[in-house]
């Protein structure tokens, strides 16, 4: 059985395509028999970007509660929150103290951050070390991650590699990325990648009225009702075939080309389907967020296990390096 682990950024609402392209793929993997997962909460990662104390613990409410909803396993496996097991900053300390300087001034997110953001801090520069530190604190061995987090998987092999050079291969298990390239990209209300960076995502988690205005707020092109429309270059119909069946797809691409049908009727359907198809997990979201003391319970159960993992690694590394 392979120990399989990820983290999870808490940095807002949860979307559509945090939704098809990580969550549902990740409820999916932790009921395989064969596997046992960590997934945890990357909250001390969010304290890069995120300052404000309120927006932090209702950020990581809201994550927990999207994972719970779809029905994450959490008596196979392990859901925590990064920052109930501090430990992982002590092993950060060591970790830093192994890591070459160039290393981390020249990794591609750091440099991006760096162009990009006004605050430019520290944290931000030692984030990867922090997450090899996650990473290597519970022995993990499959790292399943995007693309865009791969050189940070390279970062934490060269780091542990360094380290079991010096203190004996027993040191650290070397972990490998799991990168599907396959996984498709969910297209925002605009056409482009849905992210909260674009402001162009569809939180199923709204309340009717709300969801259905960003649902009507998907952008068109202008053709009249009357007229014939082409399914393929639609937004609405983009997204609608990502989660109808496909009898109902077929029958929208018909409508769309035999003309007199709206994209006022096409939004209308989308967003019945999306109330249709998520009803329970929009209930269970509700429901969990309205007692957060549940959520909070089972990352507390979570922190319990990660520890008793976490705990003997630390140890072995302390011993290694003499403390
Ligand atoms: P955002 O771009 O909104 O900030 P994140 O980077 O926090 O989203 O993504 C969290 C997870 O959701 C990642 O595993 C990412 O691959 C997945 N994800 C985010 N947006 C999409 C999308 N449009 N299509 C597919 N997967 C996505
Ligand atoms: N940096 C990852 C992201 O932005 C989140 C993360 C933090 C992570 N620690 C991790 C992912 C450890 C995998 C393993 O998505």
């Amino acid at each position: 059985m392979a120990r399989i682990l990820t983290g999870i950024q808490s940095s807002g609402e949860i979307h559509l395509g945090n939704i098809l392209g990580a969550i549902m793929p990740g409820v999916k993997l932790s009921k395989e028999e064969q596997n046992q997962s960590l997934f945890f909460i990357a909250d001390f990662h969010s304290l890069t970007t995120l300052k404000d104390s309120e927006a932090r613990i209702k950020a990581v409410r809201n994550v927990a509660a999207a994972w719970l909803a779809f029905g994450f396993d959490t008596d196979r496996n392990i859901f925590y929150k990064q920052s109930d097991i501090p430990e992982v900053c002590e092993l950060t300390w060591y970790l830093n103290c192994y890591t070459p300087f160039p290393m981390l001034a020249n990794a591609h997110s750091f440099k991006d951050k760096s162009e990009n953001l006004s605050d430019v801090n520290a944290g931000l520069f030692s984030y990867p070390v922090l997450m090899a530190s996650d990473i290597l604190m519970y022995d993990a061995e499959i790292v399943p991650v995007g693309k865009d987090q791969k050189q940070h998987l390279e970062i934490t092999r060269d780091i542990a590699s360094k380290m079991n050079h010096i203190y004996g291969e027993n040191l650290f298990v070397m972990p490998e990325a799991s990168i599907s390239e396959d996984v498709m990209t969910i297209p925002g209300t605009d056409g482009r990648k849905m992210s909260k960076s674009y402001n162009n995502y569809i939180n199923i988690f709204l309340p009717d009225k709300a969801l259905k205005k960003v649902v009507m707020g998907i952008v068109t092109d202008d053709k009249t009702l009357e007229e014939s429309k082409d399914p393929d270059a639609c937004n609405v119909f983009a997204i609608f075939k990502l989660l109808a069946s496909t009898t109902e797809v077929e029958a929208m691409r018909n409508n769309y080309i035999k003309g007199n049908y709206g994209y006022g009727h096409a939004k209308l359907e989308l967003f019945n389907c999306i109330i249709n198809k998520f009803s329970a997990e929009r209930a269970k979201f509700n429901e969990l967020m309205a007692a957060p003391e549940k959520i909070d319970e089972a990352l507390a159960i979570g922190a319990e296990k990660a520890r008793e993992i976490a705990s003997p690694v630390l140890q072995r590394v302390r011993a290694a390096l003499g403390f």
